[in-house]
């Protein structure tokens, strides 16, 4: 039971929880004005507002603290208790109900007509719970700016860009309830059960990971300036939680396996820092984004258009892939089942590495939208950082679409899937993720309209759902997997009308031409002395023969001598060369070149990020030069194996310092009693096995 202050109408007074919703909102809004003025806004004698302060204070809705004011006159300033507001929030709509009363009242005597108005509980549901504006993190235009001049001053953290679009979606409500990142408990909570420590269900951490040296930095309740990386100030961070996860556990369950197969888990253990931070943020502005910015919205931007529109029930479709008519025709039905209009919302943040870059996506998309009956269906594009988490995924991009004002959410086959793990089988089941989101339907606020796999039954010229088609044994059932797309878009074959739309098909063609067009990195490691150079040198000459791709050499002397001068052979002088490395051929493949690096690259999780950079653009084909350390001591042309031995040269890799062995190599080729012409050669049959080179 609430306790209930003592607060007896005065004569002709408004009902007693009407007065007291008026004092602590006035409280609330001015906590340091004097008692006469808190006494007019209430409506009550400064005698009977004493005895409501008294009342109130009594009952532990509020706190009063003494201020002696520079007048010397003695001053109150006033503070909701967390009783005081949950107080405030439950007389709101008793409160706006008998105002409601009163109008309506009014408005019939003014008119003499009885009832033109709807009672409230219908005028409230006008604005539909999804349609109603959600909490940002964002403060007003004019505290923006000064908060921007204020965090100047502090320290700074540079967000990665996987932190961008978290933030982003924090701030503008896409992750609501969330403050802001997770502190400690709401991490482990999360981590352990799905769920915050309030017990709201929140299926992903959404952590701010740091290294241990910035972390070192940073003191319990200091504010920091959260910056994008040109350095502009986005929002601030209060840090409440320092802590070093138990990335293990994180990556067991949540991912479902402690497997750097899995993209997620490898950014966890490679790529994002030791520690992390968490606490409240305050938003100061948008990350900036230069492309399809008419096509992007905010949670609210987009309950408003629905409310503007008319659209009661938006069913969402969620895609890193190009449309398909496969998908179009799964993204009809959805809306006919659900009997709602369609919101087709891609992701353009981060999605799994080798995906189609979205800039063509978004260009294929826009195709596809005509294809869909005007009016009854909008394209917007979600800034997220996909974590291929399969089932908790779904669960967490129920939650960001029921915030951007959907009440449906489409799962299909193998929703969010990170591909094989490191035994070559699946890391969820095909519909764990629709069983996932189901068990939490009611909890994520937005339906799940769930798909099977769709194909192609050529008989009937149209797509269904593969397990209701009862005739399958008289009929033709065509389907062309992700893979094979692929290859027939390297390879440059046809493909099919019924398959695609000729408008998607030569937008993606544009951008991903035969691989023999394109550019390509082909990337040797092994031991010093064990021949990578001589390799790459002769392959160098040989692909410049056959003309046609400008090609670079990135060999580890030329890089060390050009590029990296500065560096030495500790793992994190090594690291940053090769990213180097990776950095550069990267870019040339992107630009339809190719490279050829030979370095030593001992790392296998550096060898990986690096993988990971130039597949974005292009094909990565790692070269294991597999000559044994004995035979590069004996062969020890430039006498530093003697060196190393001697302990003159430290840190000398095989001798004092690691070699990790590549597990999956494109190529691996051995030196001993090979000419090096036919180790050049092996590698140009690989490439030609590839599609990456023409048959001559
Ligand atoms: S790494 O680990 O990939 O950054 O190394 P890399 O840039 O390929 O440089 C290797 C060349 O530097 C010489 N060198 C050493 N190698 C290994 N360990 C130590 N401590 C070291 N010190 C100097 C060596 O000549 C390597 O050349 P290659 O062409 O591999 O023989």
């Amino acid at each position: 039971m609430r306790k209930s202050p003592d607060t007896t109408p005065a004569k002709a007074a408004k009902p007693e929880d009407d007065q007291l919703f008026l004092l602590l909102r006035q409280l609330e809004k001015a906590p340091e004005a004097s008692q006469r003025t808190i006494a007019e806004a209430v409506g009550v004698s400064l005698g009977r507002l004493n005895a409501q302060l008294r009342a109130a204070t009594d009952a532990g809705l509020i706190t009063v603290t003494d201020r002696q004011g520079p007048d010397r006159r003695q001053r109150f300033a006033y503070a909701l208790t967390d009783q005081g507001h949950a107080m405030m929030q439950g007389l709101i709509q008793p409160f706006l109900s008998r105002k409601f009363a009163e109008y309506a009242a009014l408005h019939a005597e003014l008119t003499g007509s009885v009832g033109d108005l709807m009672p409230l509980k219908y005028r409230s549901t006008l604005m539909q719970s999804n349609l109603a504006p959600i909490p940002e993190l964002y403060v007003s235009y004019d505290s923006a700016q000064k908060l921007k001049v204020e965090a100047a001053e502090l320290t700074s953290h540079d967000l990665t860009p996987r932190q961008i679009c978290d933030l982003e979606l924090l701030m503008n409500g896409g992750f609501n309830p969330l403050k802001g990142f997770l502190g400690e408990e709401d991490y482990n909570s999360v981590v352990e059960n799905m769920r915050l420590a309030d017990g709201t269900l929140w299926p992903m951490p959404i952590t701010l990971d740091v290294s241990e040296e910035f972390a070192a930095s940073i003191e319990d309740g200091q504010d920091i300036a959260l910056r994008d990386q040109e350095g502009v100030i986005l929002g601030t961070m209060t840090v409440t939680d320092k802590w070093v996860p138990n990335k293990s556990r994180e990556a067991e369950k949540v991912f479902g396996a402690d497997d750097d197969a899995h993209p997620a888990v490898n950014y966890l253990h490679n790529v994002a820092g030791k520690v992390y931070l968490g606490g409240p943020v305050t938003g100061i502005q948008q990350p900036v984004h230069y492309d399809f910015r008419g096509r992007r919205d905010t949670p609210n931007e987009l309950r408003a258009y629905f409310r503007k529109l008319g659209w009661r029930k938006v069913v969402a479709f969620q895609t890193r892939n190009p449309l398909h008519r496969a998908h179009q025709e799964l993204t009809f039905r959805a809306a006919k089942e659900a009997q709602a209009n369609l919101l087709i919302h891609p992701v353009v943040g981060m999605t799994k590495p080798g995906d189609v870059d979205h800039f063509t996506r978004v260009r294929c998309y826009e195709a596809v939208l005509d294809k869909y009956p005007q009016s009854t269906t909008t394209m917007s594009l979600l800034n997220l950082a996909m974590r291929m988490a399969g089932p908790r995924e779904a669960v967490w991009h129920g939650l960001i679409r029921a915030n951007h004002g959907c009440t449906h959410f489409i799962v299909g086959r193998d929703h969010a899937g990170p591909g094989k793990n490191s035994a070559g089988e699946d890391f969820y089941g095909p519909y764990d993720a629709q069983e996932l989101y189901r068990a939490h339907q009611s909890e994520i606020g937005c339906e799940m309209v769930d798909f099977k796999h769709m194909v192609y039954v050529q008989e009937r010229a149209q797509y269904e759902p593969a397990d209701e088609i009862a005739d399958k044994d008289d009929v033709t059932i065509l389907n062309i997997s992700g893979t094979e797309l692929r290859r027939r878009l390297q390879e440059g074959l046809e493909i099919p009308e019924w398959f695609s739309f000729p408008e998607v098909v030569k937008e993606l063609r544009k951008t991903k031409p035969p691989r023999s067009q394109q550019g390509f990195t082909v990337f040797f490691t092994g031991f010093s002395g064990s021949g990578k150079s001589t390799i790459a040198n002769a392959l160098m000459v040989k692909l410049m023969e056959m003309g046609g791709r400008p090609v670079t050499l990135l060999d580890g002397d030329i890089v060390r001598k050009n590029l990296s001068s500065e560096l030495g052979f500790s793992k994190e002088h090594r690291d940053l060369n090769i990213r180097r490395i990776g950095y550069v051929a990267s870019e040339i493949t992107k630009n339809g070149g190719i490279a050829i690096c030979a370095p030593i690259a001992p790392y296998a999780t550096t060898r990986r990020a690096v993988r990971e950079d130039v597949e974005q653009f292009g094909a990565f084909v790692e070269v294991h030069v597999a000559t044994s350390l004995e035979e590069c001591e004996r062969r020890d042309r430039k006498g530093l194996y003697k060196l190393a031995r001697e302990g003159k040269i430290k840190e000398f890799t095989g001798i004092s310092d690691p070699y990790d062995v590549p597990q999956n190599p494109e190529l691996s080729v051995e030196t001993e009693n090979v000419e090096v012409d036919n180790c050049a050669h092996q590698v140009i049959l690989k490439l030609e096995s590839m599609g990456l080179i023409a048959a001559q």
